[in-house]
């Protein structure tokens, strides 16, 4: 008799339910599609004899697929994946140490800005802003303890566009150990290759169109460099900042559309970026693809095309911006970029509200700025919908 009076339990079942069927040997599969493995630890021969894998946080079947692939795309030797874009930068600015300076074009993401003056700053690593389309203020930026150098192009939200071969050598010649780093996040691979301008590090923010679906967070970190690869490996190991294979599953799946999606986005970016550029109520529109564009030639040098997103100022101010975002339909009022879906957001409230006000209206992000990101959806009905945003917006007729 069991328990109260119940059946007996049958001997053995925990240790059944964990071991059957779940030979460490037997996963020898020929599958075509990447399997996601979720074990956190593997099989040993012996004490410290393993193959390829001993613990997932330094290393783990799903996630070496997509580093590979990430390194394929960029033409790097070495691909890296992080927990998040953030978790990318915060790895790559680990490689300096107090006392070392970064720097860092003025228009990076929020996040980034935040990162580097709050908290990089507390670890005694010294950041300075500097606008890189102007070369003679990068040349009086440098300092005796320089040692990366953050490129962000184009940038976010004001879409300049940055000289990578100009500005990669101007670090190089001032110190040849300046770490060049880019984040490639608003173009992807297929839009830019940074390694072939010499750019050391290349960084993603995954979450973007990397991954394309609005679905996963993660970052990446591309390099050609054998010892700068082992040491952001040693960091992503010790740190431990490393994605899920599941999530790793997703991404693998998502770059297979890569190209397909760039395609459109680039697309269907250009039609609504002429289109808004013709419109009575808009006084710039700042796409690295619009021949006004002030470093259009630059452009045309270093990318093969311009993503789905860029951003325009209006001839309004607060309220028009908020009647506008809130009168969208097809767009959707939210933060993030890339995805299948068009968005639309206020950089000035939203994803740059964290850099100083004084630092905002210095570079014009302004509430009249306003960012888009274009996604897949058929051009017309994007078009129709900022149509009528505008016309809500500024009491056209409708
Ligand atoms: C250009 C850029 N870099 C980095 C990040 C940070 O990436 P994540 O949100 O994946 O941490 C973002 C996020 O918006 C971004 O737009």
């Amino acid at each position: 008799m069991g328990d109260q009076g119940f059946l007996e339990q049958k001997p053995g079942f925990a240790t059944i339910a964990i071991h059957a069927g779940t030979n460490a040997d037997k996963w020898q599969s020929n599958a075509v599609v990447t399997p996601i493995v979720t074990s956190t630890t593997f099989k040993q021969s012996g004490p410290a004899e393993y193959e390829e894998f001993d613990y997932s946080r330094s290393g783990n079947p799903t996630r070496n697929a997509l580093e590979e692939c990430l390194a394929a795309l960029d033409g790097g030797k070495h691909g890296l994946a992080f927990a998040s874009g953030l978790g990318a930068i915060t790895t790559i600015a680990s490689l300096l140490s107090r006392g070392d300076h970064i720097l860092s074009c003025d228009d990076v993401y929020g996040g980034t800005n935040r990162l580097f003056s709050h908290v990089l700053l507390r670890l005694g690593i010294e950041v300075s802003f500097v606008d890189f389309t102007n070369v003679e203020e990068i040349k009086k930026g440098f300092q005796k303890n320089t040692k990366m150098l953050w490129i962000e192009t184009p940038t976010n939200p004001l879409l300049k566009v940055i000289d990578l071969d100009v500005v990669t050598k101007l670090a190089k010649s001032y110190n040849q150990d300046i770490i060049v780093v880019i984040d490639n996040t608003f173009l992807t691979p297929y839009l830019q290759r940074p390694l072939d301008f010499g750019v050391d590090i290349v960084m993603y923010s995954i979450t973007k169109y990397m991954n394309g679906h609005s679905d996963v967070i993660m970052g990446a970190a591309v390099v050609n460099d054998d010892d700068l690869a082992d040491r952001l490996r040693f960091l992503q190991k010790s740190m431990g900042i490393v994605p899920s294979p599941m999530d790793c599953y997703l991404v693998s799946r998502s770059l297979k559309t890569l190209a397909l999606r760039m395609e459109q986005h680039k697309k269907s970016s250009l039609i609504i970026a002429k289109w808004l550029h013709e419109h009575p109520k808009i006084v710039e529109v700042l796409h690295p693809g619009l021949p006004t564009h002030p470093q259009y030639k630059i452009s045309q040098k270093q990318m093969t095309g311009h993503s789905g997103t860029f951003s325009f100022k209006h001839s309004g101010d607060l309220k028009e911006s908020k009647t506008f975002l809130t009168s969208l339909k097809v767009f959707t009022l939210a933060e993030s970029l890339g995805g299948y879906e068009s968005l639309a957001e206020l950089p000035s409230l939203m994803t740059h509200a964290s850099v100083p006000e004084e630092q905002r209206t210095k570079l014009g992000i302004t509430h009249s700025l306003i960012r888009l990101s274009v996604g897949l959806e058929d051009v017309d009905d994007l078009i129709k919908d900022l149509d009528q945003a505008l016309n809500r917006a500024f009491d056209l007729k409708n």
